[in-house]
């Protein structure tokens, strides 16, 4: 297995070698700190800690199991911790900090507040400990060494285009239309991402008028979602219909940057007795693959934590050989100090009419989906 892992990093190294025409330096790397010429391994059967957010989705609670399982299968020794939903930063730092001390030799980081771990990271390296930043980019440090991810820009991008499209399928109207904007947690480092992924597509609609955000609220301050919360994004649905929507005014969408919150955005809009409007989403959670199904939801994404905690270990397993670490992005993901090298992976978009397609290799979606059939 770890073989065939190594010939193929090789074959891929080679070809983007080949693809961006330069050479020397490793896996397309541009920073010191990530060239692979660094890279000496560490002992097999090492510990890998795994440090993980607050539960705000369905992928964080995979995440989890599926990184004690792979590591152990790998040959590590796995210390997977969460942060609480309270105190989550102090918490998180103290548990990548007792990592480090109990000799970690790569720490994995699904990070609460990607700007507040520094201290923890430094801490890390300095240790001889590898440090990979796993779904959320760690911020301002030169401590982190790479970057796994589905890639954030395209989810927006995708979430963008479903609204629009979503619109002319199901709005009943020609344009204009009447929407709404919601992002994400301010501390989560994806949250901009995902928004201006979704206003690249969305902001010339603002302008030449197909689209109408009635209560204007366009900046992404305006539309975030405190710590990715339900609560939060129903309150402020609600907020918006009263103000917004009394009368006449009708909602057509409304880009939701999960499906825990599109789902939150629903249930207000349901409560205040209105027609349910276009609502994107992303993560394939259950419940929203069964609204979509009903017709309910109208889109979410598919980023399938399977194939991202499996790159995020095949990592791992390069940095033990002491092999050129396989990135396909040198470029995205400027964390105020470098460049982080990253690993992307492609996320799809899934709608009522692509779903079977779509997880085809997810079989308990796939379960979910051909039930409706
Ligand atoms: C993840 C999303 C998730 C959100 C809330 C983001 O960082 O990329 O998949 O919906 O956090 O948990």
């Amino acid at each position: 297995m770890k073989r065939m892992a190594v010939t193929a990093t090789a074959l891929v190294a080679a070809a983007a070698l080949a693809l961006t025409g330069c050479s020397g330096e490793r896996g397309g790397g541009t920073d010191e700190g990530s060239s692979a010429e660094e890279t000496t391994g560490f002992e097999a059967g090492s510990t890998i800690g795994v440090a993980l957010p607050d539960k705000t989705s369905e992928n964080w609670v995979l995440a989890g199991q599926l990184f004690k399982d792979g590591l152990e299968e790998a040959g590590f020794k796995a210390d997977v911790q969460y942060a609480p939903a309270s105190n989550t930063v102090a918490e998180q730092q103290n548990q990548i900090q007792a990592m480090v001390t109990g000799g970690a030799k790569v720490i994995i980081i699904g990070a609460k507040d990607g700007k507040q771990l520094a201290t923890q990271v430094q801490a890390a390296k300095d240790a001889g400990a590898y440090v990979i930043a796993y779904d959320r980019l760690i911020e301002n440090t030169e401590a982190v060494d790479y970057y796994v991810a589905f890639d954030n820009f395209k989810v927006g991008e995708l979430q963008g285009t479903a609204l629009l499209e979503g619109l002319a399928e199901r709005a009943g109207h020609e344009a204009p239309y009447n929407i709404e904007l919601f992002s994400g947690s301010p501390d989560d480092a994806n949250s901009k991402v995902f928004f201006d992924g979704a206003m690249s597509v969305l902001q010339e609609k603002i302008d030449d008028e197909t689209l109408n955000v009635v209560s204007g609220q366009t900046e992404i301050a305006q539309t975030a979602t405190e710590g990715w919360l339900a609560e939060n994004a129903q309150n402020r649905m609600d907020t918006l219909l009263t103000g917004s929507y009394s009368g006449e005014t009708v909602l057509d969408g409304v880009l939701s940057p999960n499906d825990t919150l599109a789902r939150a955005i629903i249930t207000s809009v349901q409560q205040a007795g209105k027609p349910v409007p276009v609502v994107t989403g992303q993560d394939s959670e259950v419940e929203s693959v069964k609204s979509i199904m009903e017709g309910i939801q109208y889109s979410t994404i598919n980023k399938d934590t399977t194939l991202l905690v499996e790159q995020s270990i095949k990592m791992v397993q390069q940095l033990q050989a002491g092999e050129d670490v396989e990135v396909n992005d040198t470029e995205s993901y400027d964390n105020g100090e470098k460049i982080v090298p990253a690993y992307l992976l492609d996320p799809v978009i899934v709608t009522k009419e692509n779903a079977a397609e779509a997880y085809a290799n997810v079989p308990s979606l796939l379960e979910i989906v051909e039930s409706y059939q």
